[in-house]
C-alpha cells in the first residue's frame, strides 16, 4: 500500500530536522514503540505494539535511515516480525520545507507491505490501519516538536542570521534611509520597473538605494504617467524618517532569506497587518536592497498570522491622512511602495490568507502572482470610506478583473471569497481547490483514520512555484516584466527604447549564450542574469 500526506509544523526547520534524528522522539511518536535503540550510526532495533483489525502483535526488528540530505530529507525504513502474525516492512520518505522561519512543512510519502497471516485481512483493513498510524505519528510527533520549541533555550531565534544582517544594514544607514523619502518627493524614482542591468548581476552587499545610484536610477529609467511630486518639508522628512527606523527597528515588516527566495513579511498581526504610514514609506528600500541582492531569485509578499493584510491603518488617518495635503503625500506614499513591489525585476508571488483588504489588495495585485489560501477574503472597501482607490491600483484591477468585475468590486464595496477571485481572475491559485480529498471508508471512520487533508497550505504551493522560477533566465524574466507591467499599466507607462534596449541586452549576454549551450548539451542551463 502507498500514501502521502503532509504536516503543518509551527517551528523552524532546524528544530523539526533535530527532532527526527532524536531517538527519544521517534520512540515517543511511533505508536505502541516500547523500544528504541541505537545499534550503529542512523541504525536502531525497535520493538512495537500493533493492533491491524482483530490481530495485535509484538514485532521486533529494525530502524534505520538513509538518504539522509541535512536538514531536508531522508527515508526512515522500519521492518519487523510479529511472530505468528506475519511480518511488516514500511519506507516512510520525508521531506522537510521551510515555509517560514518558524513554520515547516513536512512531508511524507510511505510505501508499505505485509506478509503471513497480515496479509490475509485484506488490503481496505491494512489500509485504515497504515493510514491511522501515519495520523498518530504526525500528531504524537507535532506534540514533541511543540515542547521542544517552547522548552528549547537554543532553539533558533525567529529571526535567522541572514534576515538580522538584512534588516541591521537597512536600518544602520541613517544616510540611507533618508533617501527614503524619494517616493513622496519624487515618485518617478521608484515607479519604473527595476529593468535588468548589469548591476543586478554583480554580487554586492545588501543596502539600500544610495543617492548616486538614484539619481542613475532616475536618469535611466523612464518616469511612468503618475502624481505630481509633492514637496516635502524638512519636519515631514524628519518624520518620515523616523517613521521608516521604526518599521525597520521594530520589525513590523521582516524579510527572510531562503533557498533564493526572499520572503516579506508584513508583521502587525494585532491589527490584521494594516499597513502604516511608515510602513508604505519603507518598504521600496526593502525592495530595492532585494533586486540587488543575487542571492534572492524570486520574492513571496505575505502576512503574519492569519490575515494578509486589512489595508491602511485606519487609526492612524487622523495623523497622517487628515486634510487633502496629508492625503495626497499619503497617496504618493502608496503609490511608490506599490511600485517599488511591481518594478522589482524577480518575481513576486503574494500569499493571501484572511483577510486582503483596501490598500491590501493594492500590494497583493502589485505582484506578479497571488496564491490564496481557501479562507482568504477580498475587498476593496474604498466607496464605503469615502475614499477613490489611486489611479494605479484602480488600473491594476482592471488589468486582472476587466471593466465589469472593477466596477462590480469599487462600486459595491463587497468582500468577495478565494473561490469567487480566482473566477474573476484576481488570484491565480487557490490552495487546495478541486484537489481531489478521497472518501473515507466505513471501515476506515470505524477505525477513526481521520480525512485526508489536501494539500492547501498557499505559502507551500507559492514556494514550489517561486523556486520552479529560480532557474530560469533573469534576464528574461525581467526583460518580460517589464514589458508587460508597462504594457498593463496602458502605453504611457511603457519605453519602447528602453524595452528594445532591454531585448537588445539580454541577446547580447552570458546567460543567452549558457541557454544555446545547454540546450545543445542536453543539460540544465545554470544562469547569472548577466
Ligand atoms: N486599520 C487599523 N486597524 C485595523 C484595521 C485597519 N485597516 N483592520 C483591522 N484593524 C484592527 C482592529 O481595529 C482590531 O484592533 P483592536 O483589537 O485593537 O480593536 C484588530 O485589527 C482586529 O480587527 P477586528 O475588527 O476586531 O476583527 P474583525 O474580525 O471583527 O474584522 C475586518 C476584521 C478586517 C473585517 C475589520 O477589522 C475591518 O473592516 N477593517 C478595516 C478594513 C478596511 O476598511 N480596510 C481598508 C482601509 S483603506
Amino acid at each position: 500500500m502507498e500514501m502521502v500526506g503532509e504536516a503543518r509544523l509551527e517551528a523552524a526547520r532546524e528544530v523539526v530536522w533535530e527532532a527526527l534524528n532524536d531517538p527519544a522522539v521517534l520512540q515517543a511518536s511511533i505508536p505502541g514503540c516500547e523500544s528504541l535503540e541505537c545499534t550503529a550510526e542512523n541504525e536502531f532495533t525497535a520493538t512495537v505494539v500493533s493492533k491491524v483489525g482483530p490481530i495485535k502483535a509484538r514485532f521486533a526488528g529494525k530502524v534505520s535511515l538513509s538518504n539522509i540530505a541535512p536538514p531536508r530529507s531522508y527515508t526512515l525504513t522500519g521492518e519487523g516480525s510479529g511472530g505468528a502474525a506475519g511480518f511488516a516492512r514500511a519506507d516512510i520518505e520525508v521531506s522537510l520545507d521551510a515555509l517560514e522561519p518558524s513554520v515547516t512543512l513536512l512531508r511524507y510519502g510511505v510505501k508499505a507491505n505485509v506478509g503471513g497471516k497480515l496479509a490475509q485481512l485484506g488490503s481496505r483493513m491494512i489500509d485504515a490501519a497504515a493510514r491511522k498510524s501515519a495520523d498518530d505519528f504526525f500528531e504524537l510527533f507535532r506534540k514533541q516538536v511543540d515542547g521542544r520549541t517552547s522548552n528549547s533555550t537554543s532553539a533558533p531565534a525567529a529571526q535567522p542570521a541572514a534576515m538580522h544582517a538584512f534588516m541591521q544594514e537597512l536600518s544602520a544607514s541613517q544616510a540611507d534611509v533618508a533617501t527614503l523619502e524619494a517616493p513622496v518627493s519624487a515618485p518617478a524614482v521608484t515607479a519604473a520597473p527595476a529593468a535588468p542591468t548589469a548591476k543586478a548581476s554583480t554580487p554586492e552587499p545588501v543596502s539600500t538605494v544610495n543617492a548616486s545610484e538614484r539619481a542613475a536610477v532616475s536618469r535611466d529609467i523612464p518616469a511612468q504617467p503618475t502624481q505630481e511630486a509633492t514637496p516635502v518639508s524638512e519636519g515631514t522628512a524628519a518624520e518620515a524618517q523616523s517613521a521608516v527606523m521604526d518599521v525597520l527597528t521594530s520589525e513590523k515588516i521582516k524579510v527572510w532569506i531562503s533557498d533564493q527566495v526572499a520572503v516579506v513579511t508584513l508583521n502587525r498581526p494585532g491589527s490584521r497587518n494594516a499597513m502604516t504610514y511608515g510602513m508604505w514609506l519603507a518598504m521600496p528600500s526593502i525592495m530595492a536592497a532585494l533586486d540587488r541582492n543575487p542571492e534572492v531569485r524570486s520574492v513571496i509578499l505575505t502576512g503574519a498570522g492569519a490575515d494578509f493584510c486589512a489595508g491602511a491603518d485606519i487609526a492612524e488617518f487622523e495623523n497622517v491622512r487628515a486634510d487633502v495635503a496629508q492625503a495626497t503625500r499619503y497617496e504618493v506614499a502608496v503609490d511608490a511602495c506599490c511600485d517599488a513591489i511591481a518594478n522589482i525585476s524577480k518575481p513576486t508571488v503574494a500569499v493571501l490568507r484572511g483577510y486582503c483588504l483596501g490598500g491590501g489588495a493594492h500590494l497583493a495585485m502589485s505582484c506578479d502572482f497571488r496564491y490564496a489560501g481557501q479562507d482568504a477574503m477580498m475587498g476593496i472597501p474604498a466607496a464605503r470610506l469615502s475614499i477613490i482607490y489611486g489611479v494605479k491600483g484602480t488600473r491594476k484591477l482592471l488589468s486582472l478583473v476587466g471593466l465589469s468585475e472593477a466596477k462590480k468590486i469599487l462600486y459595491g464595496g463587497q468582500r468577495f471569497d478565494a473561490a469567487h477571485a480566482l473566477q474573476i481572475g484576481f488570484v491565480d491559485q487557490v490552495a487546495g481547490l478541486g484537489s481531489i480529498v478521497s472518501e473515507r471508508s466505513l471501515w476506515e471512520r470505524l477505525m477513526g483514520a481521520r480525512q485526508q487533508v489536501a494539500k492547501s497550505d498557499p505559502m507551500a504551493e507559492a514556494r514550489a512555484f517561486a523556486t520552479s522560477l529560480a532557474g530560469n533566465a533573469p534576464l528574461s524574466m525581467a526583460g518580460a516584466k517589464y514589458l508587460l507591467n508597462g504594457m498593463a499599466m496602458g502605453t504611457g507607462a511603457l519605453d519602447l527604447h528602453k524595452s528594445e534596449a532591454l531585448i537588445a541586452a539580454a541577446a547580447a549576454s552570458d546567460d543567452y549564450r549558457e541557454g544555446r549551450a545547454a540546450f545543445g548539451e542536453k543539460r540544465s542551463p545554470k544562469f547569472q542574469g548577466r
